[in-house]
């Protein structure tokens, strides 16, 4: 099974943000139906968005940051890419948000530059999917529970194993640890998890809702079955 140093995996998502010929998902400027389902379950908290200071680990390009920001959210994202959060920190000029948002290049599974309990949401959307090893997962949810205030909330939207794209690329090219695989076409890590993963992993948290988003997905022009998992945990 193939395994790749978190050098290459930078280095291999930089290139990528710099020329996105192969993931032409990633220079989307819509943000997320996951994201957006999360502001919409906020607000059925009781929540306003002007009152929230939200956070996205591996925000790229920024698509759901500028979102959030245009809902009115006071919004931070983190990506290790200088070359994606260049690009970020322009569209949110152009997009009129940039009193609104914040955008730092940070290795996730670094310590954030970010004030620790001040947060009142984090959110991964398909980023902690992107990150090489177990270590480095822990390290990235670690340093996100940092940052939340008490009660503060944590969503995630993951691959799922049952994903059909993903399960070939599985069976294709496996990577180091279960459930991963090594992107046939660009070389990169990409990490599936399964339910039972998910709730232990975030096991720390209190868990609010947990769904499966039914979707189809296109991958180099073909349509497949996508099963995402979308969470929201909080923490306690
Ligand atoms: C699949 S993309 C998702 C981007 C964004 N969340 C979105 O929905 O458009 C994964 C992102 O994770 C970033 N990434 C991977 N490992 C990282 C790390 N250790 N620290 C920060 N960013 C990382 C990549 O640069 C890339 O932008």
């Amino acid at each position: 099974m193939a395994a790749i140093t978190h050098e290459e995996q930078f280095k291999k998502w930089d290139k990528e943000h710099k020329n996105p010929h192969v993931l032409p998902q990633m220079d989307k400027t819509k943000a997320s139906s996951g994201v957006i389902k999360f502001l919409e379950w906020l607000k059925g908290q009781g929540k306003t968005p002007s009152a929230l200071k939200g956070l996205e680990i591996c925000c790229g390009k920024g698509r759901n940051v500028i979102g959030l920001a245009a809902e009115g959210v006071n919004m931070i994202g983190l990506d290790f890419s200088p070359n994606a959060i260049a690009e970020a920190k322009k569209r949110a000029k152009a997009a009129g948000v940039a009193n609104k948002t914040q955008f730092f290049i940070q290795d996730v599974t670094k310590p954030f530059s970010v004030e620790r309990g001040s947060l009142d949401f984090v959110y991964d959307c398909f980023g902690s999917t992107d990150i090489e090893s177990a270590e480095g997962r822990k390290a990235a949810l670690d340093n996100a529970i940092k940052a939340l205030k008490p009660r503060g909330y944590l969503m995630v939207y993951l691959l799922s194993a049952d994903d059909e794209f993903q399960k070939e690329m599985i069976a294709k090219s496996p990577g180091p640890d279960e459930g991963s695989f090594i992107h046939p076409k660009n070389g990169k890590y990409e990490k599936t998890f399964t339910e039972n993963e998910v709730k232990d992993f975030y096991g720390q948290l209190k868990l609010q809702v947990f769904e499966r988003i039914e979707k189809k997905d296109v991958f180099f022009g073909k349509e497949y079955d996508a099963h995402h998992i979308w969470a929201v945990f909080q923490k306690r």
